[in-house]
């Protein structure tokens, strides 16, 4: 297993969604070399089976081990309810982080006990998500109100982050949230923080109460952080990292979209659709 600590961080998700995260990870350990992975090719995985995106994440996995990845990011709540067991399980000495939608940190924040949860359907029909969302609700008293954003992660990929069509969409999913009473708003999918001014822009048109946003991309990097700390593979360099992106789509879109999400110039790689 490679535990190199000049290694790379392997971050994956099926599009440009994990780069929500991917910025949170560059501003906590700016000095670790990062590999992106972008399974374009294949986006959305919220529509897919568990075993297809199981069996796409293997392969990812697989991949940025090649590439001797020290430690791997899932920054896709889909695929970390799909197939993060199964990764460990592959690779039971590999660091391992995944995303989860902040149902925690929303249930001790709420006060008015309802919680609203944005996600895609594959994460709010996983077994891990239903194990979690009814564990909380039992031990924190709270209630969770669950919108499946069909076709969000599609805009953002497509970078309409403030078309009307996004706008439609947007408030068609928050929309029915509001008259059940909802005070804390998750973003239980990586894609969704790229369109959050937008979000917000909704929530204020829709209700007067304000209206908490969470999102745990910042979590993941620091929960990144400690377990690098703890296996003692962080990078002693001074040197900033550097990011090379990969995907299974057309790189020049990719780089394109780095460019404008994070303002970073990227080398992008183009992989076989079928790894
Ligand atoms: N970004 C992903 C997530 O966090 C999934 C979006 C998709 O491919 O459907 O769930």
């Amino acid at each position: 297993m490679p535990m190199e600590k000049e290694g790379p961080i392997g971050i994956f998700d099926s599009g440009v969604g994990g780069l929500s995260v991917l910025r949170h990870i560059r501003d906590a350990l700016p000095t670790e070399n990062l590999l992106y992975f972008a399974d374009s090719a294949h986006v959305p995985y919220g529509d897919k089976t568990e075993q297809a995106i199981l069996e796409r994440s293997l392969a990812i996995a697989k991949f940025l081990l090649e590439q001797n990845a020290k430690a791997l990011v899932v920054a896709c709540n889909t695929a970390t309810a799909a197939a993060i067991k199964a990764i460990r399980s592959a690779y039971p000495s590999l660091a391992v982080v995944g995303i989860e939608p902040g149902l925690k940190p929303a249930a001790l924040h709420t006060r008015t006990k309802i919680i609203g949860v944005l996600a895609t359907k594959g994460t709010l029909s996983s077994a891990s998500f239903n194990t979690l969302s009814g564990k909380i609700a039992t031990s924190a008293g709270v209630q969770f109100a669950l919108q499946a954003c069909v076709g969000l992660a599609d805009q953002i990929e497509k970078g309409e982050l403030d078309t009307d069509a996004t706008e439609i969409l947007i408030h068609r999913y928050i929309a029915p949230l509001i008259p059940q009473n909802v005070d804390t708003l998750v973003l239980g999918c990586t894609h969704y923080p790229f369109v959050r001014p937008m979000i917000e822009k909704t929530l204020r048109q829709l209700s007067s109460a304000p209206i908490t946003i969470i999102d745990t991309g910042d979590a993941v990097a620091k929960q990144l952080m400690r377990i690098l700390a703890e296996v003692e593979i962080c990078r002693i360099d001074e040197r900033a990292g550097r990011l090379t992106a990969f995907t299974t789509g057309n790189p020049i879109v990719l780089k394109n979209t780095i460019f404008a999400l994070l303002g970073w110039q990227t080398e992008v790689f183009q992989v076989v659709a079928e790894l």
